[in-house]
């Protein structure tokens, strides 16, 4: 049965590259075929996973008469950013609800929120994860009142409307893979939120895409992520009654995260600038340096054996290495 898609605005460059990694392969590959899809140039400012999901919520909101987009996350949040972004290339009015104390200096993805023009909120962090609920509600009150109407958009944009985002991305994959020769591959993704993770788990399965999908998490744990594909594939299926009923297997690589979200160890950050150096491609230490040094040791402990192509989907996170300078010391 064709998927029918809910309407979605072109906001992505897209397709992007499917490109080999020769000299990263020789590096960490293990005689496996590395290669990069490259979603890290979905466009300039809009860069990296969260704008394919953003192009499905950004219709839903003016399809639904929202004329403000509320949404939340780190203060370097690239989902807050390409948010901030879209609102401002759509006309839509954004309040980002940001974790952490009002920075004294503008950097990275928090500086470009304010050049967007977006109206933005602080909140420590015990507050934010306490009261985040309430907070969303009461901003959306706050609009009401003045004759607007807010859409809150969980992070990540991870639900079942930002799914749509890869699960199409799954139907350009099947056309890369066919032009490469992939016959079969293992994908690797960074999960935070879960979003990615759970399209292209289940855009894998729509489109027979011949690919396990694995996410590698950079916050919380296996079982966390584990329920929340599961969540966000259900709410998927709950909000979209001709979706087609489909069986899914999360699968996280899980002992990368470090000491936590957003603090990445000395060998991720020499991960980073060797890969730089190897292939021109730059990873960023919240996500995609986790992510890649994690798919590098699945590699070495033979995780992977039995198929040859290993694809690495890089999500973005450029303006991510900026505040992070000093982890390369350079
Ligand atoms: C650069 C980058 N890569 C990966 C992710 C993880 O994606 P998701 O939140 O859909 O799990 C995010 C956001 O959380 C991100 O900003």
């Amino acid at each position: 049965m064709p998927l029918t898609y809910p309407r979605r605005i072109d906001l992505a460059c897209t397709p992007t590259p499917l490109q080999p990694l020769n000299r990263a392969s020789q590096r960490w590959g293990g005689g496996h075929r590395l290669w990069v899809k490259r979603d890290d140039l979905t466009g300039s400012t809009l860069s990296g996973n969260k704008v394919r999901k953003l192009e499905f919520i950004a219709a839903h909101a003016q399809d639904n008469g929202y004329d403000t987009l509320i949404t939340c996350g780190g203060l370097q949040s690239n989902h807050c950013r390409a948010t901030a972004l879209v609102g401002a290339q759509l006309g839509l009015k954004v309040h980002l609800i940001l974790r952490g104390e009002e920075p004294e200096h503008s950097d990275g993805n928090y500086l470009l929120d304010q050049l967007a023009g977006a109206t933005i909120s602080c909140y420590p962090p015990r507050q934010y994860f306490r009261e985040l609920q309430d907070v969303f509600a009461h901003w959306q009150d706050h609009y009401a009142q003045r004759g607007s109407k807010a859409l809150a958009i969980p992070t990540g944009g991870s639900d079942g409307i930002g799914a749509w985002g890869y699960i199409a991305a799954c139907e350009e994959l099947n056309a890369d893979f066919d032009a490469s020769g992939i016959p079969r591959a293992h994908l690797v993704t960074a999960s935070g939120s879960g979003g990615t993770q759970a399209g292209l788990t289940l855009g894998a399965a729509l489109h027979s895409l011949p690919a396990t999908v694995w996410g590698v998490n950079v916050c919380d744990d296996e079982r966390y992520f584990i329920d929340k594909v599961h969540a966000d594939a259900m709410d998927w299926q709950q909000r979209y009654s001709d979706a087609p009923a489909v069986d899914i297997v999360p699968r996280v690589l899980d002992g990368y995260v470090g000491e936590g979200y957003g603090i990445a160890s000395p060998e991720v950050f020499a991960l980073i600038r060797e890969l730089s150096q190897l292939e021109g491609i730059v990873l960023d230490p919240v996500y995609t340096g986790k992510a890649f040094l994690g798919m590098t040791q699945e590699i070495a402990r033979g995780r992977f054996d039995g198929c040859e192509d290993i694809v690495f989907m890089h999500t973005g996170g450029i303006f991510g290495v900026f505040p992070q300078a000093e982890g390369f010391n350079c």
